[in-house]
């Protein structure tokens, strides 16, 4: 069995971007600019959000939060994002989610600039997904997708079978891995909480997907000899085995399924971290397409020869 090591391959992609803003800064540009939205006081969404923060701060990006109280209506929120949408200095922006209920999440996703939004949940960005065209690809899948890639882990003709059909994770993921090319090209099925014969359909996968949400789902019994196995929970149970009283484990019963793996992604150190390295990428993709290479004069370019490759050649 081998560990997919989410953390070496975060701060690997981590150091390829900083090389590539501190190339920006020398050469006399400003460095890409992440915001964030976060309403109310959900302490899973405040460490999200700061962590987001913190990884900007890594690679050199800058970054921005506007806070709101739990009690802000949905017109004002609507405003802050079309202020953020007019804000030509600032390439991206995320809404922490999930947002109170009396905010409705579609509204507030659609008002989004679908060319700022790095977290790929604007139905723009969905359905050219889906198209196979260029798009943002929602952080979680596409961190998956790198590490599957940067593994060189085979995907093409295999069966695929994702756990969890949630907007932000199982039906992205699930309509990636059937997309042609590489990492794509399987064979996908996607359960959720109706599928019948589960843990039958589970031990066909040669690359499993757990993003069910529930904490060790997935037992030994479910996986075949040899799969790939991708854990996206993260869930904090009680433990006394650290100091903190609590620990963090997946949708996976690691122990004892890493045994019948090939590979196999631990939690944490696994797809989490790859979550914000995929948004650091997406911002530095909105960046490119909202800065004009040096090329560019009038938004084109008159010289056949150049081939510096930025979009606004296609
Ligand atoms: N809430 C849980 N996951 C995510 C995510 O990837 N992006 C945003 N904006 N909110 C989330």
């Amino acid at each position: 069995m081998k560990l997919i090591d989410g953390k070496f391959i975060a701060n690997q992609v981590k150091g390829e971007i900083k090389k590539e803003v501190v190339q920006l800064l020398d050469t006399g540009h400003r460095a890409p600019h992440l915001a964030a939205i976060l309403v109310g006081s959900d302490p899973a969404s405040q460490t999200y959000v700061a962590s987001k923060e913190k990884s900007c701060h890594e690679v050199g990006f800058i970054s921005s939060l506007y806070k709101y109280p739990e009690t802000i209506s949905e017109q004002e929120l609507l405003s802050v994002i079309d202020f953020l949408n007019a804000d030509t200095e600032i390439d991206g922006f995320i809404i922490q989610l999930p947002l109170p209920k009396h905010i409705n999440t579609d509204h507030i996703l659609l008002r989004m600039d679908p060319n700022k939004d790095v977290d790929g949940f604007h139905p723009i960005n969905v359905g050219r997904m889906a198209t196979g065209m260029e798009a943002f690809l929602p952080a979680t899948p596409a961190g998956i997708m790198e590490l599957l890639k940067r593994y060189e882990i085979e995907t093409i003709g295999k069966n695929c079978v994702v756990l969890g059909r949630s907007n932000i994770v199982g039906t992205p993921m699930s309509i990636l891995m059937s997309r042609k090319g590489y990492p794509g090209d399987a064979t996908v099925t996607l359960c959720h909480s109706k599928t019948t014969h589960l843990k039958e359909i589970c031990l066909q996968a040669d690359i499993l997907i757990a993003a069910i949400g529930k904490p060790h789902f997935v037992t030994e019994d479910m996986v075949k000899e040899g799969a790939v196995v991708i854990d996206v929970g993260i869930h904090r149970v009680p433990s006394n085995e650290s100091k903190t009283g609590y620990k963090l484990i997946g949708d996976v019963d690691f122990d004892n399924v890493s045994k019948k793996c090939s590979y196999i992604t631990p939690v944490p150190g696994g797809v989490g971290v790859m979550t914000i390295v995929s948004l650091l990428q997406n911002t530095l993709k909105a960046y490119k397409n909202n800065t004009p290479c040096d090329c560019i004069e009038d938004d084109h370019c008159d010289d056949e020869s150049c081939d510096c490759g930025c979009h606004h050649h296609e």
